[in-house]
């Protein structure tokens, strides 16, 4: 088993990572627990739900499933408060422990719950896709979208353990591992060009999801994840850089509709834009941006955008972004592979990449 720790100025938790580890999440319920709350919906349950709830029964602890329905379109305020009711329905109490099983939207859903049930309950991430394993169940960003924009509703909130079982991803679509992936080779573009350059050697390989690449591949996210957390959990300033592509992802994801594309398509799709609008103003040199689109392609995510109504409202959806500050848009942008700043771009330029970009 490997663990990386994740220090925060709350405290700090384990990130536990190995085959398996479906089987030992009992021993991850602290012993003054009262009961669980096991966050998930339909489809991981049908896939490994029984075998959970067996595990956390060992416990003794009574346990209730919040079913709720699957997809970005159901992370909602609505689909929310279902847990809400349930929980209160079922009278947890303040020492209740939920327990997250699934992707990105429902650790960021359970999570959200967690932070607010009765001003603060204990939760634990179980995440059971590859970019909710390397990314979204670290760190403590947890959320809801609104009509208005994507995880426009939320808090941080850590949870006390993230239990990854890399077995799990033998079910997941070939579109949600490509989707992984993008947020895999983020961490090379950001902050290491040699992992860039291990991603790009074994892209094939990591979509074909050879066990022992993707456990390293997991690990390293981890580590850089649980380092950028540890310097800035709440995004003062330094862990703006994991948003690299972002900007560009998360207008793609609201202008087409949540789930049309996936997160980590946009998100695919925003870094080789990212790259693109960096040669622009920074001068990141024109190779590396096909090397950007190259791996980008290599892993399976797509690397043009969509039109949607054109540059005015991919616009107006990056103004409507987290990351604008005083009215103008922040970018994270690449001096080189593997070094991150964050700057604002003439308007002109962004209109040029959307353009060259999008079909
Ligand atoms: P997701 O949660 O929608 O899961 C993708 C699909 O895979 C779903 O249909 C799910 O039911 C299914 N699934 C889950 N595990 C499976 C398995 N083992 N086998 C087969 N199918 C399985 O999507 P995601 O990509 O995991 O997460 C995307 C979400 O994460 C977005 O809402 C995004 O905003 C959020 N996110 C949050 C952070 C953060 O820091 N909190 C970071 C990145 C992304
Ligand atoms: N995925 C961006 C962050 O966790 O800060």
């Amino acid at each position: 088993m490997q663990t990386v720790n994740v220090a925060t100025p709350g405290g700090e938790y384990p990130i536990r990572i190995a085959p398996g580890r479906l089987d030992t999440l009992a021993a991850t319920i602290p012993d003054d627990a009262t009961s669980i709350a096991l966050v998930t919906n339909p489809v991981v349950h049908a896939l490994m739900g029984d075998r959970v709830t067996r595990e956390l029964a060992k416990t003794g602890r009574k346990i209730i499933t919040v079913m709720l329905p699957d997809g970005e379109a159901y992370k909602s305020l609505d689909t929310l408060n279902q847990i809400f009711d349930a929980m209160l329905g079922a009278k947890l109490d303040r020492r209740s422990v939920i327990v997250a099983l699934g992707g990105g939207v429902i650790g960021d859903m359970a999570g959200f719950a967690a932070a607010v049930y009765m001003r603060g309950v204990r939760f634990v991430q179980v995440p059971t896709t590859l970019l909710s394993q390397v990314d979204s169940s670290v760190g403590g960003k947890t959320a809801v979208n609104h009509p208005m924009g994507k995880n426009m509703i939320g808090a941080f909130y850590q949870p006390i353990a993230v239990e990854i079982d890399t077995e799990v991803l033998n079910t997941l679509p070939d579109r949600e591992m490509s989707a992984g992936l993008a947020e895999v080779i983020k961490y090379g573009l950001i902050l290491d060009s040699e992992f860039f350059a291990w991603c790009e050697q074994h892209a094939a390989a990591l979509r074909a999801r050879d066990p022992e690449l993707l456990a390293i591949a997991i690990r390293k996210s981890c580590e850089y994840k649980a380092w950028v957390v540890s310097k800035d959990e709440r995004e003062t300033g330094m862990r703006a850089i994991l948003n690299l592509g972002h900007t560009f992802g998360h207008a793609i994801e609201a202008g087409m509709g949540y789930g049309q594309w996936l997160h980590g398509e946009a998100v695919g799709c925003g870094l080789v834009m990212a790259a693109d609008l960096s040669a622009e103003l920074l001068g990141f040199p024109t190779a590396d941006v096909e090397r950007v689109r190259n791996l980008v392609a290599a892993i399976g995510c797509p690397v043009q955008g969509p039109r949607l109504e054109g540059v005015d409202q991919w616009v107006s959806l990056m103004m409507g972004d987290k990351k604008t500050e005083g009215g103008q848009i922040t970018f994270v942008l690449l001096p080189r592979i593997g070094e991150s700043i964050r700057r604002s771009a003439p308007a002109d330029m962004v209109a040029r990449v959307i353009l060259r970009n999008t079909a």
